[in-house]
């Protein structure tokens, strides 16, 4: 597999590639829904229901971020980038930091950020990452101080963020890359049949077979902090 410097390259990443930081994944035995259901932390109806159970689960996980660090797949992400510039895309369906951390820059957080709250009144989104601010107490709006922040995350039952921009992208690449996801939730699990169907070649790494397997060109099975840094150094060196 040759990729150019005329090549257009879309990469999807999932929680597998933060699994070797020390993040947990979701549909592992030990998984991070583990301890909660889904629909008392991940929805909605959860953060009209119970936002205090729903604002520590997600303190939790903003400090542990505190406590992570990017690991080899990140890093390779960005040498990838470095190399093919806008031709590159990150799409993560990861609310952690870790990309960013790694230095990628075009990346695309389609089920939102850990490090952001938005307005649940005006819409304004804001950072938050000093520690000082992991508490259990809710935060007042800044910009027009009569509503709550509530973490910038998509919730079951809300729309991934930046489609139209997604759609685009994964339309027109040459190559389609996932990274680390089970392939479980749409319309992240999607986006390779797209990318199919518009002629990229599509390529995985993932511990273990993903549901859409079947649809990939390539795989490769195993840890992504292994696998991918030998790769992109293959990619760009043939
Ligand atoms: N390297 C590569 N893959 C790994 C590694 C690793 N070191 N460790 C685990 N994996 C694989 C697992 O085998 C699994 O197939 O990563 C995948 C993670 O799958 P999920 O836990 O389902 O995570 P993801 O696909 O990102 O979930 C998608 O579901 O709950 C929602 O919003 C949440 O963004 C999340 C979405």
């Amino acid at each position: 597999m040759r990729v150019g410097l005329d090549c257009k390259v879309v990469v999807l990443t999932g929680a597998g590639i933060s699994a070797e930081s020390g993040i947990k994944t979701f549909r592992a035995s030990d998984g991070l829904w583990e301890e909660h259901r889904i629909e008392d932390v991940a929805t909605p109806y959860a953060w009209q229901k119970n936002p205090q159970l729903v604002w520590d689960f997600y303190q939790k996980r903003r400090s542990q971020l505190l406590e992570v660090e990017p690991n080899p797949a990140h890093r390779a992400l960005k040498r990838l980038e470095q190399y093919l510039g806008e031709n590159f895309l990150l799409i993560t369906q990861n609310v952690d930091d870790l990309h960013e951390r790694a230095e990628s820059e075009n990346v695309i957080h389609m089920h939102g950020e850990l490090r952001r709250l938005r307005c649940e009144g005006c819409g304004e989104v804001f950072e938050m990452m000093d520690k000082a601010s992991l508490t259990e107490k809710f935060v007042e709006c800044p910009s027009c101080g009569n509503s709550r922040l509530r973490p910038h995350i998509v919730w079951f039952h809300e729309m991934p963020l930046m489609m139209p921009e997604i759609y685009e992208a994964v339309e027109n690449c040459d190559f389609f890359i996932t990274i680390g996801t089970s392939g479980h939730v749409t319309p992240a699990a999607d986006l390779i049949h797209i990318a199919k169907s518009c002629k990229a070649t599509c390529v995985g790494i993932n511990l273990e077979q993903p549901l859409n397997y079947d649809v990939h060109d390539i795989f490769h099975q195993g840890k992504a902090g292994e696998i991918l840094p030998q790769l992109v150094e293959k990619w760009l060196s043939s």
